[in-house]
């Protein structure tokens, strides 16, 4: 093949085309079979069911392999959930952004990506074309509004970001978009050219917040791909009438130079009329690709994918297009390929049993309890108690809808059945905008509910819902997509608004309307005009931790922990001090008391976050300060791709979540809410009485018969000691080389093979609350309620792996014993255990449990 042709062929992996219908037409077939085509894109009609959508994938997958493909398929779908869903019931109902940024927690954006990627992998689906990071700044915006977290920009950032490092882990793609920012523009990109008029330096105040901020991540976090939004950008892209996805202004002068990003960059569709009514769709693909897009996507016509290809080839053969580029692009598609997919997952057929699974519904379940918003109730009409025999009547609005949002034929019809089963004298009329006079109906009942969709967009309703505030005995309107429609009726008293028209989102708030469940969440935008509806934070704020927060922050633990685990305010701030890389942080009140606090670590060599202590004051619990102080500590972590896990190693409060008590236990349900993995078995702190200890006579014997000698290190021999844990246990060298450089080397106790000169076999290290340095914190317990004064123990106890086997591992430990006695400890402690039927050998029993942990 001459260098074209590859090029001709190969080029197909830089296109995403999708077909019409349940199964995979020929035009697909054949543009994979002899276009190398690359990338598949799923809609609704695409979509019937699991099983389906699974015979799908793996037909186009078997195709691709079958031509010979290099790589397995990319197939996307945008699944953002909330309105845009595109597995409709394929899927579990999962809230869609502006609902998640009601709820305004990265924990649960985490957990709604992090349940999809596995339904969609399931499917055999493998790149989710979200999170939408657009910055909700224009209320009269039909397209993105609630598709987008909100108006903050900061909070659109770290929304996004939580769902992509979700979606990264589970093996799913992303496209963050749409690229430079949709959110400010009053027109619908399916229909017409959007413009926004803004210059680089607007954007960078708003809408490239969130894009900065995701593509300054590292680790699974960072943006796979950016996707390019259909929108004119007249003061920044010099060709008149050019969208963004076929202007080099953006894609390459602004995202790849300006913003230094280094992933793929994907178009949104070019079948837009934004593109097909000026350049033409075939021709646009191609522009992108010119522009510096590493792929172009036509959605929908065979015809113009086709076209696209057979422009290919001449523009190759004329030479017009830059082959480096493309080569670039290329190379960067299969980077892509090579880091989510492989043929032998490709190709197998999942078990589907995780789509609508208990722990996915509950999940949606526990979630949507959070989004419902009750905006205004000036009467306190809320919750409602109609009594029997009072009406409800209930006036659902029909409207068009935008084209990129999937819609049921009713979307109200779901919400009167949840009124209907709570009270079941609710009579339902869907109106528009020819129905005829409601008046009679309004003043006959008792309560009226009104379901406006884009009130604000969509006059006719806002003259029923006039009507029914001069008419109605009691008027409640809830606004089931943008939450703008207040504006429209600015009078009204009593406003929901639940983001989106999924069956469970009206479930729940039928479920407030009737006092089950209450208010939890924030307006993530600012309604216009109402000026009791402006976008709102929780009144709680995280502040960076110092030395002045000691004392409260110490009182707060004597608050919590004051009987289960008393604890002096210097043993405290010395854990705290001791911290590797430690960044602490606090919530407070208005009188300035902390209320919240949580301490972390990260362990530099492995880069692992350790969340060591997270306490809230009892009397703020379940307020969400919870929340907000473990999705900040999270989000510190994302930013620097570190791994997380619950508690800490050493220095330590706690090496997991205690499991002794009911504050442990209900805070295992907090972290497992928040998406943690708890683990089922326990680990261990022991307590051993070395009050008289003597050396069993056997274990004596034994080791005389293996010559082992035991002893201490000396300071000239500490180089040994640390190249036996370089070698065998890289994760203790931190503690060894701390104990060391305080001088405790008679903390360091060795076993030696053949006598005091012999090759290091094992060590483990001591502590003594008396005897060892005043900066170690190996045991922090020793209230006299605990282990006392007179206390000690060992940890990191490590035996040569090829040596295990041969009673060393007991031998130190009961050496070890014989000499804490020896100093006068009375109770000793080991910590963080599983083998505890080992120690138990050497007169050890478990003292406090704990469950592993980890955000994964
Ligand atoms: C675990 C702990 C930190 C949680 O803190 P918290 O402030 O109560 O947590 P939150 O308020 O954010 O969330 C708790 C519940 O309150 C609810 N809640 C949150 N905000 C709310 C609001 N504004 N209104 C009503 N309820 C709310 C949440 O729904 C949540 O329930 P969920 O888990 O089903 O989602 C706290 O219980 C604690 O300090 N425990 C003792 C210390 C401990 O054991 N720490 C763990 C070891 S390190």
């Amino acid at each position: 093949m001459t260098k074209t042709t590859d090029m001709n062929h190969d080029i197909g992996q830089l296109l995403m085309c999708g077909f019409h219908g349940a199964e995979a037409t020929e035009g697909i077939l054949d543009l994979i079979r002899t276009r190398n085509l690359g990338s598949v894109i799923f809609f609704s009609r695409n979509i019937e069911s699991p099983e389906q959508v699974q015979r799908l994938t793996h037909t186009l997958q078997t195709a691709a392999k079958e031509a010979g493909h290099k790589r397995p398929l990319l197939i996307a779908v945008d699944q953002e959930n909330g309105v845009v869903r595109r597995l409709g019931s394929s899927g579990t109902y999962l809230p869609g952004s502006m609902a998640l940024g009601a709820i305004g927690s990265t924990s649960a954006a985490y957990q709604v990506a992090n349940a999809t990627s596995k339904e969609l992998l399931a499917l055999g689906i493998n790149w989710n074309l979200a999170p939408d990071m657009d910055v909700n700044n224009n209320s009269l915006n039909p397209v993105i509004g609630v598709r987008s977290f909100g108006e903050d920009p900061a909070l659109v950032g770290k929304l996004g970001i939580a769902q992509v490092e979700a979606y990264h882990r589970n093996g799913v793609a992303t496209s963050i978009k749409h690229f430079p920012g949709h959110g400010d523009t009053a027109t619908d990109s399916h229909l017409g050219v959007p413009v926004i008029d803004k210059d680089v330096n607007d954007l960078e105040k708003t809408e490239l917040i969130p894009f900065r901020q995701a593509i300054a991540t590292k680790g699974d976090a960072h943006p796979s791909s950016v996707m390019i939004a259909h929108i004119s950008l007249p003061k920044i892209i010099k060709e008149k009438n050019r969208p963004a996805s076929i202007a080099s202004e953006i894609a390459t002068d602004l995202l790849r130079n300006r913003l230094g990003y280094e992933g793929i960059i994907i178009t949104d569709c070019v079948e837009m009329d934004a593109v097909k009514d000026t350049v033409g769709s075939a021709r646009g693909a191609i522009m992108a690709l010119q522009a510096g897009n590493d792929m172009s996507m036509i959605s929908h016509t065979l015809e113009f994918q086709q076209d696209c290809f057979k422009f290919i080839d001449q523009d190759l053969a004329a030479g017009t297009l830059d082959e480096d580029a493309l080569r670039k692009s290329l190379s960067r598609v299969s980077e892509l390929k090579d880091r989510f997919l492989t043929w032998e997952d490709a190709l197998t057929i999942k078990d589907l049993g995780i789509i609508g699974c208990k722990e996915h519904l509950e999940l949606s379940d526990r979630l949507y309890n959070k989004v419902p918003t009750l905006v205004r109730d000036r009467q306190q009409l809320v919750p409602i108690q109609p009594k029997k025999e009072d009406q409800i009547l209930f006036l659902a609005a029909h409207v068009p809808l935008t084209l990129a949002i999937d819609s049921e034929t009713e979307p109200f019809n779901s919400m009167y059945e949840a009124l209907a089963r709570r009270h079941s004298n609710t009579k339902y009329v869907i109106f528009n905008e020819d129905t005829q006079d409601l008046s009679s109906h309004i003043s006959e009942a008792d309560y009226v509910i009104i379901g406006t969709a884009n009130g604000n967009l969509h006059p006719f309703q806002s003259q029923l819902v006039s009507l029914a505030k001069s008419l109605a005995k009691k008027l409640i309107v809830v606004a089931v997509i943008n939450p703008y429609d207040l504006m429209a009726f600015p009078e009204i008293d009593t406003y929901f608004v639940t983001y989106e028209y999924t069956p469970p989102a009206y479930e729940s708030f039928a479920r407030m309307l009737f006092g089950k469940i209450k208010n939890e969440n924030h307006l993530p935008i600012t309604i216009p005009n109402a000026s009791d509806a402006a976008i709102s934070y929780s009144p709680y704020n995280v502040e960076k931790y110092t030395i002045n927060q000691l004392e409260s922050c110490h009182q707060l633990w004597e608050t919590i922990y004051s009987s289960s685990w008393p604890l002096s305010v210097q043993d405290f701030s010395l854990i705290l001090s001791r911290m590797e890389q430690g960044q602490h942080f606090f919530v407070s009140n208005e009188n300035k008391q902390v209320i919240g606090f949580a301490a972390t670590q990260t362990i530099k060599a492995s880069n692992s976050g350790q969340l060591a202590l997270l306490m809230v004051d009892p009397s703020y619990q379940n307020k969400g300060v919870g929340t907000i102080l473990n999705d900040y500590c999270l989000e510190m972590f994302r930013n620097n791709g570190s791994s997380v896990m619950l508690g800490s190693t050493y220095p330590r409060f706690f090496c997991g979540v205690p499991n002794h008590d009911q504050i442990g236990q209900k805070a295992q349900v907090f972290f497992k809410h928040r998406g943690y993995t708890i683990q089922d078995n326990l680990v261990w702190d022991l307590m051993g009485d070395l009050t008289d200890y003597e050396i069993p006579a056997k274990i004596t014997e034994r080791m005389k018969k293996e010559n082992i000698w035991f002893g201490t290190i000396e300071e000239g021999e500490i180089e040994d000691l640390f190249k036996f844990q370089e070698k065998y246990f890289d994760y203790w060298l931190s503690t060894y080389k701390h104990h060391a450089e305080l001088g405790d080397y008679h903390d360091l106790l060795v076993a030696r093979e053949g006598g005091k000169k012999g090759r290091i076999i094992a060590s483990v290290t001591l502590h003594t609350s008396e005897g060892s340095h005043e900066k170690r914190t190996d045991l922090v317990w020793t209230h006299p309620d605990l282990f006392g004064a007179e206390s000690g123990g060992m940890a990191c106890v490590g035996v040569a792996s090829e040596e295990r086997g041969r009673g060393i591992g007991i031998g130190i430990v009961a050496y070890a014993n014989k000499i804490l006695c020896e100093r006068g400890v009375k109770k000793s402690y080991v910590d963080w255990v599983e083998l505890v039927d080992f120690y138990s050998r050497t007169g050890y029993q478990t003292w406090r449990g704990y469950k592993l942990a980890a955000f994964k």
